[in-house]
């Protein structure tokens, strides 16, 4: 049998020489009596999609805001790019921050401000003292990205849903990230805007060589952009392998996501 399921992940698919990007060891957070995440282990490689599979409530959303810090975990470790997230003081926190492009499940984006000032608003946080040619330079370049080259002095209102969600991910390439995490990046997306995501998540991920989270239970979402899923059942990572491997399997817990 290809997957491996419980404590004994199996990773003999993956070539020894792989960098790693994200090391996650024993990772465990409740809140009060609600144990959300008990013992997960996860690594992510350089230039990999790594779907994490879940029921609603199953902790999916806290285990990505715990990669990136916005929530501290009761204990185990989350190395990024080499450093433990939980133990770095907020400079460090902000430093590493730059390198991880998240996409919230809301988008995230300021109402208020038109798609170049929200694409601003993200780089000067970063570098305070950037030209402004080079400004112009990298939202063009992000927007391009994206395929919304012409949107730059809309306001979001303007945009459908599909649109905000590629204006949120320039918000986010714009500081060119090693690693992306999505949080269900097609879930409220009509079918065909939702493909069009997929799409775009494979070719970042081409262009970039990024290491890549991606929430969701859009099963043709987890087909299309997965290198590998895994499944997030009982704060553990129950079950990981290739979508096929995972749709073949015999366990009840994992045929349902298929059905
Ligand atoms: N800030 C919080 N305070 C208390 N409970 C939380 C908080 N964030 C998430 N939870 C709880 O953790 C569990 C997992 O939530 P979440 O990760 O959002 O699920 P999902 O897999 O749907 O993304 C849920 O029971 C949720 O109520
Ligand atoms: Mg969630």
């Amino acid at each position: 049998m290809e997957i491996s399921t419980g404590s004994s992940m199996s990773e003999k698919k993956i070539p020894e020489d792989r960098e790693t990007v994200i090391e996650i060891e024993h990772l465990c957070k409740r809140f009060g009596e609600n144990v959300v995440l008990n013992d997960f282990n996860l690594k992510v490689y350089r230039n990999e999609n790594v779907v994490v599979l879940g029921k609603s409530g199953a902790g999916k959303s806290v285990l990505i805001k715990c990669v990136i810090g916005l929530l501290k975990p009761d204990s185990g470790t989350i190395r990024v790019l080499g450093k433990n997230v939980p133990e770095l003081d907020h400079e460090d926190l902000d430093k590493i921050r730059t390198k991880i492009g998240f996409l919230f499940q809301g988008n995230a984006l300021y109402d208020s401000m038109t798609v170049r000032e929200n694409l601003e608003f993200s780089l000067r946080r970063q570098w305070i003292k950037l030209p402004q040619t080079e400004v112009d330079a990298l939202v063009k370049e992000a927007l391009g990205n994206v395929s919304l080259p012409h949107t730059a002095d809309m306001m979001p209102a303007e945009l459908s849903g599909g649109m905000l969600k590629r204006i949120a991910l320039a918000r986010t390439l714009i500081l060119k990230p090693e690693i992306i995490l999505y949080d269900e990046p097609t879930t409220g997306l009509d079918p065909v805007t939702a493909r069009e995501i997929d799409n775009l998540i494979i070719a970042l991920q081409k262009k970039y060589h990024t290491a890549s989270i991606i929430i969701s239970h859009d099963m043709n979402c987890v087909k299309n952009t997965a290198d590998r899923v895994v499944l997030l059942l009982d704060g553990k990572c129950y079950a990981e392998g290739t979508y096929r491997e995972l749709e073949e399997a015999a366990d009840e817990n994992i045929k349902q996501f298929f059905e």
